[in-house]
């Protein structure tokens, strides 16, 4: 099941309820964002050809999103369903961040098409440089172990 982005606590809720009903065994989270639009400021021309300019936005912008999506539904989804993290992804750091917020697999879309397929070996050998860095040597060391801040601190 692949995911559009949620960006409420009671919408996180009330999908992962609906999701916990069925015997899923991997959501991946997030598609694009819906619906953008981008400015070429050569020719003041849309740069997302098919739908007049709009079309879904992944990338950098992507990223905080997909982080909070993968986290919300980690912490809510039954544990026999794993979370594929997507949105952002353009180095090992990006990685271990997603993997940090409860992701057991990620996905490149945007990276992987401007870069092509030789951008695994990198994010491969980034993420074990990380994870090194670290002193983890398995992603269970550091899956979902997102350190937060006391709110009274
Ligand atoms: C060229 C391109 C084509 C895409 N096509 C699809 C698609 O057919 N189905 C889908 O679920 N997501 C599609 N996506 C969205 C990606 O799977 C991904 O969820 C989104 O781009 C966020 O990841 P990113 O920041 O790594 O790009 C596409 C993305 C790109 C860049």
């Amino acid at each position: 099941m692949k995911l559009p982005p949620y960006f409420d606590l009671a919408q996180f809720d009330e999908m992962a309820a609906i999701l916990n009903q069925y015997p899923l065994v991997y959501v991946n989270t997030i598609n694009s964002l819906g619906n953008g639009l981008w400015v070429d400021p050569t020719d003041d021309t849309v740069v997302i050809k098919p739908k007049g300019g709009f079309g879904g936005i992944g990338g950098q912008y992507a990223k905080p999103i997909a982080l909070a999506n993968v986290r919300a539904f980690s912490q809510r989804l039954k544990p026999e369903i794993q979370v594929i993290g997507t949105g952002g992804i353009y180095n090992g750091r990006d990685v271990y961040d997603l993997i940090l917020c409860g992701a057991s697999m990620v996905q490149v879309g945007s990276a992987l098409y401007e870069e092509g397929p030789s951008i695994f070996a990198r994010l491969k050998q980034e993420l074990a440089a990380e994870m090194q860095a670290h002193g983890y040597h398995s992603i269970e060391d550091f899956r979902g172990k997102l350190k937060i801040m006391d709110a009274e601190a």
